[in-house]
């Protein structure tokens, strides 16, 4: 069930004004394509490009890691590719949360292998006390500590992805 809110959607927003100002003053001379890591990422991808007043181009991938905490690098099963050709594109890779830092460094990986002109990832939350492989966060929303967090796009087995801010999970 739902616990403590952790960011509220006024910071939420806050948040995501920020980083809209921030990738604009980036994305000068680029061609830049936003590809969001399904599914986390749906709300905040949304209200973030929509905040970006600059020709772009969104898709989206998903992947499904093998499970739980024998996780690895290298351990993921792509589920939904991208359509977009990112060969000499600027990619933003746009992800909910960092928490090992496995995920974003496959994704990374099957999208290097596509020959874009440059990867910067761009995520609304970090837990940087779980980290397990280092990953360059170009444009981060905020800084978290080890809880396990939903709404805003974020789940706990399909559920609370529609709370408009992000909870603490707390187990009954
Ligand atoms: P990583 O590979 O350990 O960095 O995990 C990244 C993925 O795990 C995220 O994209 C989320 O789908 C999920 N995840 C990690 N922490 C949380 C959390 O606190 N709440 C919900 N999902 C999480």
């Amino acid at each position: 069930m739902l616990g403590s809110v952790v960011v509220s959607s006024e910071e939420i927003d806050g948040m995501i004004r920020r980083l809209a100002s921030e990738i604009e003053a980036d994305l000068e001379g680029r061609s830049p394509v936003f590809i969001g890591v399904l599914k986390g990422c749906v709300f905040f991808l949304t209200d973030l490009t929509r905040r970006i007043r600059h020709s772009l181009e969104i898709d989206f991938i998903q992947v499904s890691s093998y499970g739980a905490s024998t996780t690895s690098s290298g351990s993921v099963v792509l589920v939904k590719d991208i359509t977009v050709d990112v060969r000499d594109r600027d990619v933003y890779l746009v992800e909910d949360i960092v928490d090992t830092g496995t995920t974003l460094t496959d994704v990374i990986r099957l999208i290097e292998a596509r020959h874009p002109r440059s990867i910067q990832v761009v995520s609304l939350l970090s837990k940087p006390s779980r980290r397990q492989v280092d990953v360059e966060i170009a444009f981060l929303g905020t800084e978290i500590e080890d809880l396990f967090v939903v709404g805003y796009g974020l789940d706990y087995a399909e559920l609370y992805r529609n709370v408009p801010e992000i909870h603490v999970l707390e187990t009954p």
